[in-house]
């Protein structure tokens, strides 16, 4: 058996602009201006892992209770563009692609390192295409570590060599080429220049 894992934002649905956006504010009240080269240093990467390198890059500290807040704000400010988005906002091809991949029996997992992909997924309308979610619930190690695709795999039981990861980061393609998995990129091959292939989105997979 085979398997495809996918990473949720900017795979599936288009939220890594939300996740721009929200912590392009946080970094403005500390007069620093995120910038788009620097914000794919963030994609995959967990919550508090891009706030404690945003911190770093506009060179200030904050206690805890700060850090805690701002983490908490970012993500009721991510919430509130991620409320507004529906089954419309899923990425061009993806739905067909994960029926494709049902009809052929190929498993199928999520593996991402947002806290909030189940909702999102339900709100989208396909969780039930997933036979497992592996979420930032479920991890102790962010990607590059590979840890949230080996255990996508362990719960699939399809061994690492079998799985095909679908991912927008540099961080994950990493991840996933340290497990032994096939990395399929999402984005610009000058950007995911790790990966095995890189495609602009699932629409350009399918007419391939
Ligand atoms: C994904 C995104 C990151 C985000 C992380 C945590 O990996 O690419 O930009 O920081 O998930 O998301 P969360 O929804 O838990 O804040
Ligand atoms: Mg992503």
């Amino acid at each position: 058996m085979k398997a495809y894992i996918f990473d949720l934002d900017g795979v599936i649905v288009d939220t890594a602009k939300f996740h721009f956006l929200a912590w392009k504010k946080i970094g403005e009240e500390f007069g620093f201006e995120l910038t788009h080269e620097l914000n794919e240093q963030l994609k995959g990467v967990s919550r508090v892992d891009s706030l404690t390198k945003i911190l770093g890059w506009a060179g200030v500290s904050v206690s805890s209770e700060k850090f805690d807040e701002l983490a908490t704000r970012k993500n009721a400010d991510y919430l509130s563009y991620v409320e507004k988005m529906n089954e419309n906002d899923i990425l061009p091809g993806v739905k067909t692609f994960l029926e494709k991949a049902k009809k052929e029996n190929i498993g199928i997992a999520l593996g991402s390192a947002s806290k909030n992909a189940r909702p999102i997924l339900q709100k989208l309308g396909i969780i039930s295409y997933f036979d497992v979610i592996v979420d930032g619930n479920d991890v102790t190690k962010a990607k590059p570590d590979p840890e949230v695709f080996v255990i996508a795999a362990q719960k699939l039981g399809v061994d690492n060599e079998k799985c095909v990861v679908f991912e927008d980061s540099e961080a994950g393609i990493q991840a996933a080429k340290t497990a032994g998995m096939k990395a399929i990129g999402i984005g610009s091959p000058e950007v995911l220049t790790q990966a095995d292939e890189v495609f602009s989105g699932f629409d350009a997979i399918l007419n391939q």
